[in-house]
């Protein structure tokens, strides 16, 4: 078969318009108490330009450590996945991860990355098509974390995986996590494979508090700029009238929860405008603008199989800061 990758591109990239939805949950987030904003907005084209900084940055491990264990290991997570996959990506990002993986798994049948920032997904796709012109390429530009049919592929695979790297699972509370294994697992039990297939996934695990933090608290302040560039966000999407000098970013572990929580600070009282609405901060007011949830081996096992996966593969680090998980079907 011939893939028309440009075809594809145009069908699936038109579907959704992910920034849609920022100035209700805007307005909704504002007038709760505590005020929170999810953390999806983050990645707009200069968010996703601010995230793909952090990853370069000395204290923050996950990205690092993630791909010293996706090179040492891709041989046997490319012969575990087995041939002729459908890859399904959620959060694709840069696509920098996958390159590795698609050059390693034998004769993959297709690629369907979802990523929310268009930027991000027209960029990655352009240049994963010019390096496998031999893939079906199936990007669909959407929010993940809303059940999405997914495009499938020209070739029958044999199976197909989920890809989801960087523990961006962590990102979410413990019911929508719950529910997106869910969907995963469906996807990959009927995603037009011969077999079921299963989930490879990223998952950041618990350690001691000085490395989360500095990870989330980076000295040269990238993260602080990620967190903040919301509150820019809002007044150039929505007209908002956010004082970038009234706010602060922080960022700390909570030990019972096993999560690093990020808070806007407000660093006096004062009034934002939205759409005509007007919000209230106190002195040193925090908004919740994300979780990072952290998993000790045993907690993300236990987790996965209340999702029907079982936990059939796990590859870690020296210094066991970081996990990739092959997850199968139960
Ligand atoms: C998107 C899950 C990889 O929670 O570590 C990094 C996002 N936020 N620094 C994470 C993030 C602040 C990140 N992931």
């Amino acid at each position: 078969m011939k893939p028309n990758p440009q075809a594809a591109y145009a069908r699936h990239l038109d579907d959704r318009q992910p920034g849609e939805g920022l100035l209700a949950d805007a307005l909704s987030g504002l007038s709760k108490s505590p005020k929170r904003l999810p953390s999806k907005y983050f990645y707009d084209a200069r968010g996703s330009e601010l995230f793909e900084r952090i990853c370069e940055q000395p204290e923050y491990y996950p990205t690092r450590t993630e791909s010293a264990i996706m090179r040492e290991y891709v041989g046997a997570i490319a012969a575990a996945l087995g041939p002729q996959v459908r890859l399904v990506e959620y959060g694709s990002g840069s696509g920098l991860k996958t390159r590795l993986l698609l050059r390693h798994l034998e004769s993959p049948v297709a690629y369907v990355p979802v990523e929310i920032s268009r930027s991000a997904l027209a960029e990655s796709t352009g240049k994963l098509e010019c390096e496998f012109p031999a893939i079906e390429m199936l990007p669909v530009c959407a929010d993940f974390a809303q059940p999405i049919k997914l495009p499938r592929a020209a070739r029958a695979p044999r199976q197909t995986v989920v890809y989801f790297p960087g523990s961006t699972l962590g990102n979410f509370g413990s019911d929508d996590a719950l529910r997106l294994l869910r969907e995963m697992r469906s996807e990959a039990g009927q995603g037009g494979g011969v077999l079921d297939g299963g989930v490879l996934i990223g998952i950041d695990l618990v350690k001691d508090p000085a490395t989360l933090e500095a990870a989330y608290n980076d000295a040269a302040g990238v993260t602080a700029e990620f967190t903040l560039n919301l509150l820019v966000r809002m007044n150039h999407e929505l007209g908002a009238d956010f004082d970038l000098a009234g706010f602060r970013h922080r960022a700390r572990w909570h030990p019972l929860a096993e999560r690093i929580e990020t808070h806007i600070v407000s660093r006096r009282e004062q009034d934002v405008h939205i759409d005509g609405r007007a919000f209230r901060f106190a002195e040193n007011e925090a908004m919740l603008v994300e979780y990072s949830c952290k998993y000790t081996l045993e907690g993300f096992a236990r987790f996965a199989a209340r999702a029907g996966l079982r936990v059939a593969e796990v590859w870690t680090d020296p210094h066991r800061q970081f996990s990739v998980q092959w997850l199968v079907c139960d």
